[in-house]
């Protein structure tokens, strides 16, 4: 993680190769932890990454209509960063807030029972 928060929020090839080196792992063993987790970032992306769970509560419960929602307001889709570099939207798997569903995380907050409201009022806050 500090890589990357180091290097402006994603990991180059060549940080994780140090990464595993100043660790004593073989190259492969950072790649599988980079490349697993959500966490950790391959391409740069905006100063706040929206991590919208689309697992199976939050899809009940209307994910598909908060992505659609944040993909107008922002105007990219997911996987894209927003011209300005502001925000980078991205499907997650289930972040374990699903009483709260639906749900997205920025940074290490999470924002539950999402409504297009409360999405533009947090949006809104952050612009
Ligand atoms: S399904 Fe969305 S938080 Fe669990």
């Amino acid at each position: 993680m500090f890589a990357q928060e180091e290097n402006g929020g994603w990991l180059t090839d060549d940080l994780m190769t140090g990464v595993a080196e100043y660790l004593g792992l073989p190259k492969i063993a950072a790649y599988e932890v980079a490349t697993f987790y959500s966490m950790f970032n391959l391409n740069p992306v905006g100063r706040y990454i929206i991590n919208v769970c689309t697992n199976i509560s939050c899809m009940l419960s209307g994910s598909e209509k908060v992505v659609e929602h944040l993909k107008k307001r922002l105007g990219v889709e997911l996987g894209e960063t927003t011209q300005d570099g502001k925000f980078t939207l991205r499907e997650v798997e289930c972040l374990a807030a699903c009483a709260a569903a639906p749900m997205f995380q920025i940074g290490k907050k999470y924002y539950e029972t999402l409504t297009p409201e409360k999405i533009d009022a947090i949006l809104a806050e952050l612009e």
